[in-house]
């Protein structure tokens, strides 16, 4: 995936630089052999382990080697590093395994530069400058629903990682504002509203709206006729057409507008009505390389190994949502100049996203070659299901709506907190302030924490619980280290500079590696485009900070200075870890 840049700051990507010099020197006639290191899987072994040995020694077996084995190979890799600071200790395990402990000292140096310089230092720096995530992007005068919710979740998060790792992302909303629903919904907005009058009120709930003018399309064939002159008449330009039509995409602006304030995500509106006026040209140069073919009397592009072709023209000549998702990513590629694209829809989506990108790959516009650039993923999600194992609807079998939810999840942290007795300690501000920031983190975080391409059931009680891999539990862990800080007194920024940290106790150790590898997992999480490997990290780390807190004392010991800085560390690495997952960290309890 997208590739990290030589000055990546990743406990992993050093000590790969101590093994890659030390691969030159032992087997100088490689060059090409990167080294492969990973995390040590049994502390026994390690910290991190170096596994080119093996796969070395097949290569260079047949070509007259000195050595006798991959042991010897590991032997001599361990023998050949250079001197480093980073590094305690090796040992060689089984057939050449290299095992690294690192050096406490330096471990602990590390965490207080980054205390002193700031989580940014910690940041992945990938080689792509600008990348465009596709996601949310609901339909208009329809309600945004729960799989719109993981869309704009999970988009979010994805570009949340991207812009930390200092890559310019356009967040952009692909509203289905285009369809033939709009000669229908515009016919029977100029018959309820002869005067052309329309208000937001005049509308009201424009799901209804849509439902109402649904039922006059199916059951009047006279308006339906009417409705498909309408979608020629808006098509073609016609004023009072579009106006209506800007009208209607207005009022459901406005409504998404609502959910996305809450939820605190920040997106383009770049609808597909905006590649309407590209999708001829981007046809012409489809027809040029000889991909559009007629077929039944549309027009489409065959693509190897599906059954069915992809139809881009349509029998009566109307372009689809394919015409549309070719012409933007034409358009994405070539006028915006974008490196990744990334398109986030459910995995019913997956067939058509991967005709287009076959077809974008023989049109030129992309690589065949995947690991280059310009490059495109379609990250796709499963469902959101109900108790019962089914599609998550409301008791009346509706489609559930985000606002519903959110509101619930609001008002349930706000009953639980009111039962604490935080009503009486609290401002009604904070008290709100932290209802929202529970209650839609707890909403997010249910949702990232599972494998993306899995189903899920969402649960109230779940999310909501206080104990277990919950937002809840996480967001008051994080507080209570807070509380910790606050209640020594002391002026953590003068701690800062003038403390110092040591890892002295088996559990700040094992804390101090796992905030050591923030970096390589914001890396792996965002290059290969899976929230849940951050907030597995999120809650060990805040499982290892319990280890660490309990065995240690903090406040009042000998070592208090270095166990506070520890605990900012860690509450440092915890917020930077909320803000990628898109949830607003609180500071008390
Ligand atoms: N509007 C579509 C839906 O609700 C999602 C659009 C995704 N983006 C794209 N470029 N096709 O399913």
């Amino acid at each position: 995936m997208a590739a990290a840049t030589e000055d990546n700051w990743s406990l992993k990507d050093q000590i790969a630089k101590v093994f890659e010099a030390s691969l030159k020197v032992t087997v100088p006639d490689e060059p090409e052999v990167a080294p492969l290191v990973t995390a040590c899987a049994k502390k026994e072994f390690g910290d991190y382990q170096c596994n080119n040995a093996m796969s070395l020694w097949s290569k260079i077996k047949g070509k007259g080697t000195e050595f006798r084995g991959p042991q010897p190979v590991g032997q001599a890799i361990m023998r050949n590093l250079p001197t480093s600071d980073m590094i305690e200790s090796c040992s060689i395990a089984g057939p050449g395994f290299v095992n690294v402990k690192l050096s406490t000292q330096w471990m602990a140096k590390s965490i207080q530069k980054m205390l002193k310089d700031g989580i940014d230092t910690w940041a992945p720096k990938l080689s792509v400058k600008r990348a465009i995530v596709d996601f949310s992007s609901p339909n208009i005068a329809k309600e945004m629903h729960v799989g719109h919710l993981r869309s704009t979740i999970i988009g979010d998060t994805l570009a949340r990682m991207l812009e930390y790792s200092k890559v310019e992302v356009l967040r952009r909303n692909h509203v289905g504002d285009w369809g033939t629903q709009f000669g229908m919904l515009i016919e029977f907005l100029f018959e309820k509203f002869r005067d052309g009058e329309v208000s937001d009120q005049a509308i009201g709930d424009l799901e209804a709206f849509y439902k109402a003018s649904k039922q006059r399309f199916d059951g009047d064939p006279e308006f339906k006729e009417r409705a498909q002159q309408a979608v020629v008449s808006l098509q073609g330009g016609e004023e009072k057409y579009r106006k209506a039509w800007a009208q209607i995409c207005e009022i459901s602006r406005k409504g998404f507008g609502k959910v996305y304030q809450r939820l605190g995500v920040h997106l383009e509106e770049k609808g597909e009505s905006f590649y309407n006026p590209y999708i001829s040209g981007t046809f012409d140069l489809l027809r040029e390389k000889g991909l559009i073919e007629e077929s039944e009397g549309a027009q489409v592009i065959f693509i190897e190994g599906k059954k069915i072709p992809l139809i881009v023209v349509k029998r009566d000549g109307g372009f689809n949502y394919a015409s549309t998702d070719l012409a933007a990513l034409w358009y994405r590629i070539n006028e915006e100049k974008a490196e990744w694209i990334i398109y986030l829809t459910d995995v019913g989506q997956r067939e058509h996203f991967e005709m287009i990108f076959t077809a974008a790959k023989r049109a030129g516009w992309l690589p065949t070659d995947e690991s280059k650039y310009p490059k495109t993923n379609h990250v796709g999600f499963g469902l959101v299901l109900g108790d019962d194992g089914k599609r998550f609807r409301t008791r009346s079998s509706e489609v559930v709506k985000l606002v519903d939810l959110l509101d619930e999840a609001k008002t349930r942290c706000k009953a639980a907190l009111v039962e604490r007795g935080k009503a009486a300690e609290w401002t009604a501000e904070e008290l709100e302030h932290t209802a929202e920031a529970v209650g839609y983190g707890a909403v997010k975080y249910a949702d990232l924490k599972n494998n993306r391409l899995t189903n899920y059931t969402f649960n109230f009680d779940q999310m909501l619980n206080d104990k277990g891999n919950t937002a809840v539990y996480l967001l008051y862990a994080h507080a209570r280290i807070c509380s910790i800080i606050r209640k020594s007194g002391k002026d953590i920024e003068e701690l800062k500079k003038e403390g110092q940290l040591i890892l002295e106790k088996e559990e700040e150790r094992e804390l101090g590696l796992h905030l050591l590898q923030f970096a390589e997992v914001v890396e792996d999480a965002c290059t290969n485009l899976l929230p849940h490997v951050l907030c597995e990290y999120l809650y060990d780390l805040s499982e290892k900070f319990t280890s660490f807190y309990s065995e240690c004392q903090v406040v009042g010991s000998a070592e208090e200075t270095s166990r506070l800085l520890l605990c900012e560390a860690t509450a440092l690495v915890m917020r930077q870890c909320f803000y990628l997952l898109g949830i607003t960290p609180v500071y008390k309890i």
